[in-house]
């Protein structure tokens, strides 16, 4: 399938991963980004940072199919939780990707990308299926190992779940639990917020690359997103995120 790009917003989100790509990585610079080349579980990969928001993302996006002979991209990282039951600690995979600050009413339908005729950009299907196997037994089987049962418990991590469905992007950190409502509310399905998959996603889409999109629950989108979004990405999130990336190219092996 060709070399596999392994990509996150921040550092806290990956480097468990780059720690593991680091005895057999070299490492380019390119559009101000690290790109790490290595092998891991036999598959070539590439890792980078995208940096946040959705700019950032679709240059990282675009200079990793331009540059680096890619096959499939995995994104992964933290997200808000917006859906009803989408708790603390539970994984999200991207069916579908959307920009919900895209808004070119009254030339557009809101949330369509102009003169793409769509506002959903679909992950691959098959991708995001073994993404979903991957994530349970990551949960199942490596969490305990990987998180102590205080730090889940300090969280509120308890029987963490895997959901599939709707991802929205946006260039907005969402802190406010109205506002989480009201995009539930106009994006039915809606699971989680973040900043990047669906740029990723719309770059995807032209280069017919497939993509998969995994985030940890992070934060609610609600008046304490700040404070339990920057304690989860320090604490947790490079843990959930190295298992994960794991079992999945352990089971593009397979
Ligand atoms: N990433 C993690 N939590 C988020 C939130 N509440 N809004 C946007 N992106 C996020």
């Amino acid at each position: 399938m060709g070399r596999i790009a392994v990509v996150a917003a921040m550092r806290e989100e990956l480097h468990g991963f780059l720690d593991d790509m680091g005895r057999t990585a070299s490492k380019e610079t390119r559009a101000g980004r690290e790109f790490f080349l290595g092998e891991i579980a036999g598959h070539e990969v590439v890792a980078v940072l995208s940096g946040i928001g959705k700019v950032a993302a679709a240059i990282t996006a675009t200079t990793l199919l331009d540059r680096y002979g890619v096959g499939a991209v995995l994104f992964t990282g933290v997200a808000g939780g917006v859906g009803d039951g989408v708790r603390v600690g539970d994984i999200v995979i991207a069916d579908a990707l959307v920009q919900h600050d895209m808004d070119a009413r009254p030339l557009f339908p809101r949330f369509e990308v102009p003169l793409t005729g769509t506002s959903r950009f679909a992950a691959d299907a098959q991708l995001a299926a073994l993404a979903r196997t991957a994530a349970e037994q990551a949960l199942a089987l490596d969490l305990a190992a990987e998180v102590d049962a205080a730090t889940l418990a300090e969280f509120g991590v308890s029987a963490p779940r895997v959901h599939a469905g709707l991802i929205a992007s946006g260039d907005q950190f969402i802190a406010d639990a109205g506002k989480a409502a009201q995009l539930c509310a106009d994006l039915p399905g809606l699971l989680a917020v973040e900043m990047e998959g669906a740029a990723v996603a719309q770059v995807c889409a032209d280069h017919g690359m497939p993509l998969a999109v995994m985030r940890t629950v992070s934060d609610r989108a609600d008046a304490h997103a700040a404070f339990d979004f920057g304690r989860f990405v320090e604490r947790v999130a490079s843990r959930y995120s190295h298992v994960f990336v794991r079992r999945l190219l352990d089971a593009l092996s397979a």
